[in-house]
């Protein structure tokens, strides 16, 4: 808060808290004494009302109020940037109430801090604090199914781009990816050898496609993107280059998706994860998503 708003909050504070007192102190003075107490309003005759103050009790509580009030604006952060006597800040309390269920959460954590990955994926109670943490911190790129979206990887196929076995999906949890494909439209040439090269490119998930134009595709496809994405399109995972031949795609498999991809190059980034959710919960979460295309045969699963 700049300075004129600190002032401003607090000379209308305080002009409300001494307009109060005076408002009280005012409507509690006695009665001149002149008349006899009443406020001269007669109905039928004889009823008269009386001016009487207000209750003592009924004055005094309402002084109490106000006495809490001043208290209050001493000890807590209130009255413009004052900050408190009592030290007292949201942050604080924020903190300190995340220590303590972290603190209530370390026992029921330790147990995961160094079983493998693998079995944290047969545990029903690993299983359900992975996917609470997959709900928290995942689901709102991913979806709440981890099915994904545009852009966002579908994590429940056994096809991955980075890789799928444990390490390597806590790896990308922990550390974040960033998959980099340069756009390609001055290499290809022009907006004819574009289109052949994406409908080679849907070709090798085995879309039924123009011969001709698959072929023409291929071509170009073999010079430059053979590089990254391998001679037969299953991919590399040390570049995050994804398969082509299965029938899961990141940004769709329509025509213009594929053409925008060459035309502009593709940007995904996975945030990385190691301060947001600290090493446990990554492990936790690893384990829920491995899960997803690992399902447990039955009776894998070592029921408490
Ligand atoms: C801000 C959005 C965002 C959030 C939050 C996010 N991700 Fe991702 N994630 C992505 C994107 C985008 C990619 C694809 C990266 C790329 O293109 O290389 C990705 C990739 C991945 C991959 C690699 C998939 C593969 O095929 O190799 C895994 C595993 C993953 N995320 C798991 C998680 C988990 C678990 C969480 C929660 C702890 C999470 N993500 C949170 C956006 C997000
Ligand atoms: C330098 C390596 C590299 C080259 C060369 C390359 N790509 Fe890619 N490609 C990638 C990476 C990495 C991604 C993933 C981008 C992301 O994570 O956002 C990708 C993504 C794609 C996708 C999106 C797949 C999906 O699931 O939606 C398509 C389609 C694609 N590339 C086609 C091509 C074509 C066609 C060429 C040749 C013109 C090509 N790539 C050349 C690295 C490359």
């Amino acid at each position: 808060m700049s300075n004129a708003w600190s002032i401003y909050v607090i000379t209308l504070t305080t002009i409300m808290i001494v307009g109060c007192v005076w408002l009280l102190w005012y409507t509690s003075r006695p009665t001149d004494g002149s008349a006899d107490e009443t406020t001269g309003h007669v109905w039928d005759g004889d009823l008269r009302e009386y001016n009487k103050p207000l209750p003592r009790w009924w004055l005094n509580l309402f002084y109490i109020t106000i006495i809490f009030s001043i208290g209050y604006l001493i000890w807590y952060p209130g009255l413009g940037n004052f900050a408190g006597i009592g030290g007292w800040t949201s942050a604080k309390q924020h903190d300190e109430a995340r220590d303590e269920a972290e603190a209530r959460l370390a026992p029921i954590f330790a147990r995961f801090e160094t079983m493998p990955i693998e079995q944290i994926a047969r545990d029903d109670d690993g299983l359900a604090l992975g996917r609470s943490v997959f709900a928290n911190n995942c689901a709102t790129c991913h979806g709440s199914d981890a099915r994904g979206a545009i852009g966002f990887p579908n994590l429940t196929s056994s096809r991955w781009q980075w890789g799928g076995d444990p390490e390597t999906i806590l790896t990308t949890i922990l550390d974040g990816r960033h998959g980099i494909m340069p756009p390609f439209a001055a290499a290809i040439g022009d907006e004819l050898a574009m289109t052949e090269t994406a409908v080679y490119v849907q070709s090798l998930s085995g879309r039924r496609v123009s011969a001709e134009m698959a072929a023409a595709g291929k071509r170009r496809y073999d010079m430059i993107c053979l590089a990254c994405h391998g001679a037969d399109g299953t991919g590399n995972p040390a570049l995050g280059a994804p398969d082509l031949t299965d029938d899961d795609w990141v940004y769709g498999s329509s025509l213009e998706a594929i053409r925008y991809g060459i035309l502009h190059g593709r940007q995904g980034q996975m945030p990385a994860h190691r301060d947001i959710i600290g090493p446990i919960r990554a492990r936790l979460v690893a384990a829920w998503v491995w899960s997803l295309s690992n399902p447990p045969a039955d009776g894998d699963n070592v029921a408490p």
